[in-house]
């Protein structure tokens, strides 16, 4: 029977504990964000460079909002360790599909933790011959902070907490959350 398989929202609703930023607070400053690339990349090609899985709905939704046309390519990278806390040490588990040689790349996340991951990506996309490459995360936990990378375009600066919703997980699940929240301790308990 279909519906038995179904989820839908008021049952994920029981998981969450708060609301950290609703649907429409995320879109006001993703529109924002888009204006400001729109006018800082005027009269160049942009490429926007999403990063799996998280980064989709930023991606979606912000890419939207812009108003000039954008390429956009993927990557799926995973930290080495064990543990919900990131290494530093990044495996490549799927590469773009373009040369970055001479183009402008604006790196899509949907959160920036230890700084790590993009620390090593920025890194690693500015050894292939890019004009330029920057950085565009809808969250910052400012306060959980390892290594120090610049990130051009923030959404939000949130607490350290453990946030589901709009794109990030929990086991992979609450991705398609509409809204970013953290989750009631009875998910974590088992
Ligand atoms: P670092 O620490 O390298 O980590 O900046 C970035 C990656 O870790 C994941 N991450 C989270 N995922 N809720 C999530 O669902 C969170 O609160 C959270 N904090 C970090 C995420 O994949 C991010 O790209
Ligand atoms: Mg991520």
């Amino acid at each position: 029977h279909e519906e038995e398989h179904s989820v839908d929202v008021d049952d994920m609703g029981q998981d969450l504990e708060r609301v950290l930023l609703d649907r429409e607070q995320i879109d006001a400053r993703l529109a924002e964000m888009a204006a400001q690339i729109d006018a800082d990349y005027a009269g160049r090609d942009l490429l926007l460079v999403g990063v799996l899985k998280g980064a989709v709905m930023v991606m979606a939704d912000l890419s939207r909002h812009l108003h000039s046309a954008v390429e956009m390519d993927w990557m799926a990278v995973s930290s080495y360790g064990a543990g919900t806390s990131s290494s530093g040490v990044v495996r490549i588990l799927k590469d773009l599909d373009t040369d970055l040689t001479g183009r402008h790349v604006l790196i899509v996340e949907d959160i920036i933790d230890s700084g790590l991951t993009l620390s090593w990506l920025l890194s690693n996309l500015r050894t292939r011959g890019a004009a330029s490459v920057e950085i565009a995360a809808l969250l910052r936990k400012p306060e959980a902070a390892k290594v120090d990378v610049s990130v051009r375009y923030v959404g939000f600066d949130i607490p350290s907490e453990f946030v589901v919703g709009y794109g990030l997980d929990y086991a992979e699940k609450y991705r398609n959350l509409p809204f970013v929240g953290t989750l009631a301790p009875h998910v974590y308990a088992d």
